[in-house]
């Protein structure tokens, strides 16, 4: 066995970087740039390659209406203005998520309650059940990093307490649970697809919904003026407050939008070879003890991300940054402790929402601590993250990660003690 690179003060072998390059850039992508250069690269309503790109992501997914918006946050902001929140409002939420799963909700004088995760690192619905009241309006869940949460148990709390479920899709684009896919189950979903998502070009996201009044409402936070007056119904209510509604505008781009559609008819080719390299993964590094794979039984991953679980006990003692830094130092250059998903009881906004929006909250949240979320604290302090490849070339990557992997992994169970050198 060779020397670890961490003691040798060197990197063992040099590959070129980038390691991990997304999204692949070729010759159609940017014939499709150059045409919709050319035919504008500004839409006032639902046509041209907005159009085209709704229609085809709501097929593909079953679903009456898609939006576009120019973020995420304006997508999810979009997703609680048209449920309607009320102030003292509470919504149940993922402690573990990135935090902009749910940040737009404090816009809103409502309060995320952070409910613990389960071993699948997904919200626990025994939790979600303890922490119902009679202020609670919905449910929003995340399923993180590419496996779907358990929707059997969560859709019937939603029906027997009357709640909305809202989804955040943006690890898990086309993954399903029991064979479903996972925003059949929603009453209202939404994808980030930023340039790291499976589905992504930049910056842009979507809104899917099959409920008229949430896409209506949605609409007219989205789009003031054309579109709205356009789509919305003349008898409708909502109809008169069309031209300005509440005055914002956050439409996407049409450059992203031509790139985007391209890469939706790539996307079950994206699937089914990120699937082969993350079953080559897991099962080249299954047998190392301290390395803990999820089980996703009878759920379809997504595999926005590798990420595997470190366990210090059966590492020898060797503390997750030790290891770290000795797969960086072997050039596991995309290895990555996910340090900003994270963990929504410990960020200060939602510690101190009166002091951040005085404005609106007189009062905090009740604050938490660590004991609050054992499971939540456990996973996020043992996370370790790889992307997953998709392409041919990628293997030669692939195999010397696995290789690098399996090696430091001999050191920590054979001879721990030159981790502490
Ligand atoms: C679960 C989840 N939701 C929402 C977002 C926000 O996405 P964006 O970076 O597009 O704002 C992210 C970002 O990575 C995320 O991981």
């Amino acid at each position: 066995m060779n020397k670890l690179a961490i003691n040798w003060w060197e990197k063992s072998v040099s590959l070129p970087v980038p390691h991990y390059k997304w999204p692949n850039i070729d010759d159609k992508i940017e014939k499709v740039v150059i045409e919709q250069l050319h035919k504008t690269i500004s839409i006032y309503d639902k046509s041209g390659i907005f159009e085209e790109f709704e229609n085809n992501f709501s097929n593909y997914h079953w679903l009456n209406h898609s939006l576009l918006f120019n973020s995420w946050t304006s997508a999810i902001f979009a997703m609680f203005e048209s449920i309607w929140l009320w102030p003292w409002d509470e919504i149940l939420c993922p402690n573990y998520t990135f935090f902009a799963t749910i940040s737009p909700i404090t816009y809103n004088w409502a309060f995320p309650i952070p409910c613990d995760c389960d071993k699948d690192w997904n919200i626990d619905p025994n939790e979600i059940l303890k922490k119902i009241t009679s202020k609670t309006k919905a449910i929003i869940i995340t399923h993180m990093w590419w496996i779907p949460c358990n929707m059997d148990l969560i859709v019937n709390i939603c029906k027997e307490n009357n709640l909305l479920l809202l989804e955040d899709c943006s690890h898990a684009h086309w993954a399903e649970y029991k064979w479903k896919k996972v925003w059949t189950f929603w009453d209202i979903a939404a994808w980030s697809l930023q340039w790291k998502k499976t589905l992504t070009w930049w910056e842009w996201w979507v809104l899917s919904t099959n409920n008229e009044e949430y896409y209506y409402k949605s609409l007219l936070l989205w789009h003031y003026n054309k579109r709205s007056s356009s789509e919305i119904p003349l008898d409708h209510d909502y109809h008169k407050y069309s031209t300005t509604w509440f005055w914002l505008k956050l439409r996407a781009h049409p450059l992203a939008i031509a790139i985007a559609n391209d890469e939706l008819s790539r996307l079950d080719t994206y699937l089914q070879d990120r699937n082969e390299f993350a079953s080559y993964m897991i099962n080249e590094v299954n047998d190392i003890s301290f390395l803990q794979m999820p089980n996703f039984d009878d759920k379809l991953p997504s595999w926005y991300a590798f990420v595997m679980q470190y366990n210090q006990d059966e590492a020898n003692g060797i503390l997750l940054e030790k290891f770290y830094e000795a797969l960086i130092c072997e050039w596991l250059d995309e290895l990555d402790i996910p340090f900003s998903t994270s963990l929504i009881h410990n960020f200060d906004l939602f510690k101190e929402l009166n002091n951040v929006n005085p404005r609106l909250y007189k009062e905090n949240i009740k604050t938490y601590t660590d004991i609050d979320f054992p499971n939540s604290v456990k996973f996020y302090n043992n996370a370790l993250k790889l992307p997953v490849w998709n392409r041919e070339c990628d293997k030669e990557i692939v195999e010397k990660y696995v290789e690098w992997i399996k090696k430091v992994a001999y050191y920590v169970v054979n001879e721990p003690w030159v981790f502490k050198k």
